[in-house]
């Protein structure tokens, strides 16, 4: 758990990070439609949940650097406490339980919330608020601007309108210690559901059985959301990278492919695993299975402060190429193929990125025109892969082939640290954890 105190700070960081006279403003997330009347489950905005830690939907969160306070000056909006809405929907914390929970200098209720933005945004000169976001909030914001720009004779409107993402992201981006813990025990959950799944993978089972292998282990464990949608793919399935159908039945001989993440306390896992349904790899697949293993160990043994993730993807490309030159999946020489970048045929996609509270977090990946060095507390992914459709033309042994082994890593000072480790990675780990007795 990330304490009270933390929250508090975070806020204060972000206000710091402003103009003097300055509100920011930063909205809930809200509850989306599934069918008819029924509901996804609410899943919190980022920003607002890495400010606040409060979960409901439809809130605000209001701060103030202006220069009538002596300390920053904070307040949030609260969906009122309603007798017949807690009874069908739900509890929930209002005005006064808010004020104290999150020791605000104010609290509000929801039915006034055109009047307190109308006040907060005319008291100050620059506005802070996620300007580029869609959805009603935003254009709420901008509404009530407009609206006291077109009230000349009261001259309250503020001077300077900016985008507050960029702030939180970057502050997003170095995770502090309490943060890595909970990352730490997002990546154990998805590491044992990660073992849970291979042990039970048979041949003839379906991918979606595989899927509630791993969501059944994830809340058995206390986490009772994925981060995103889980992969599953069998065989041809494997190939491709956001595959989330889930559906086919799976072959004996076939590999799968399992890209699954817990969540936990809104943090991200994110790991894959690759493994024959059979528990034993064909040699075609063990060859192409230990090329992706050489690349990923050979980013992991260099990547730490000052490397970019195009370095390590680099890393990654040459060990590649050079393995499928060998199995005469590549023709030609070692540097055409990297110059060209001929790799990109069976390994399409990046190396890694930042992971956090969103599993593709936040952050930005370059700075001044320049790709970013790996800082400490920079939370990544490192995730090579190779992809053999079964429409290439290939020996057929190699058709159908696809292989991604990611894994998550905290940079430290020094390095980089593994938080994965988990769940096991070589052919022979792998085919040892699946053999039936
Ligand atoms: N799970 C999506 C990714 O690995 O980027
Ligand atoms: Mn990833
Ligand atoms: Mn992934």
């Amino acid at each position: 758990m990330i304490s009270k105190e933390e929250f508090i700070a975070r806020q204060h960081r972000l206000l710091s990070l402003c103009e003097p006279e300055s509100v920011c403003v930063i909205p809930a997330g809200q509850v989306l439609s599934r069918s008819r009347d029924t509901e996804f489950p609410f899943r919190q905005n980022s920003d607002f949940w890495y400010l606040t830690g409060f979960n409901e939907p439809d809130g605000w969160l209001l701060l103030s650097n202006h220069s009538q306070f002596s300390d920053p000056y904070r307040a949030m909006v609260f969906r009122p406490n309603d007798k017949q809405a807690e009874i069908w929907q739900g509890r929930r914390l209002g005005v006064e339980a808010g004020l104290a929970e999150f020791a605000l200098d104010e609290a509000f209720e929801s039915g006034e919330l055109d009047g307190v933005l109308t006040e907060w945004l005319g008291g100050h000169d620059h506005v802070y608020f996620p300007m580029h976001s869609d959805g009603p909030a935003t254009a709420k914001i901008l509404a009530v601007c407009r609206e006291l720009h077109n009230a000349p004779k009261e001259n309250l409107s503020p001077a300077s309108l900016h985008d507050i993402l960029p702030l939180i992201h970057e502050m997003r981006l170095f995770k502090s210690a309490c943060e890595i813990a909970l990352m730490k025990a997002a990546a154990k959950i998805t590491a044992s559901a990660h073992k849970r799944a291979m042990q039970f993978a048979h041949p003839g089972c379906y991918e979606y059985q595989l899927e509630a292998e791993l969501h059944h282990e994830f809340a058995m464990a206390g986490a009772r959301f994925p981060a995103y949608s889980t992969i599953v793919g069998g065989g041809d399935n494997a190939c491709i990278l956001h595959y989330t159908e889930n559906q086919a039945q799976i072959k004996a001989g076939d590999l799968i492919l399992i890209d699954a993440g817990a969540e936990y306390y809104g943090y991200a896992s994110d790991i894959t695993r690759t493994f024959p349904v059979s528990g034993v790899f064909s040699p075609a697949q063990k060859a192409v299975y230990n090329i992706v293993l050489k690349a990923q160990e050979a980013v992991l043994d260099r990547i730490g402060p000052g490397m970019t993730l195009s370095e390590a993807g680099d890393i990654a490309a040459e060990v590649i190429t050079e393995g499928l030159l060998d199995l005469g999946l590549l023709t030609g020489s070692l540097s055409d193929n990297l110059n060209e970048q001929g790799y990109r045929r069976y390994f399409m996609h990046g190396i890694g990125h930042f992971l956090g509270l969103d599993v593709h977090d936040v952050g930005n990946y370059r700075l001044d025109g320049e790709e970013r060095p790996l800082q400490p507390g920079m939370v990544i992914t490192i995730e090579p892969g190779i992809y053999i459709s079964a429409d290439e033309d290939v020996a057929d042994e190699y058709k159908g082939i696809g292989v991604r082994i990611e894994d998550n890593l905290v940079i430290t000072a020094t390095g980089a640290e593994v938080i994965t480790q988990g769940v096991p990675k070589s052919v022979e780990a792998i085919e040892a954890l699946m053999k039936k007795v």
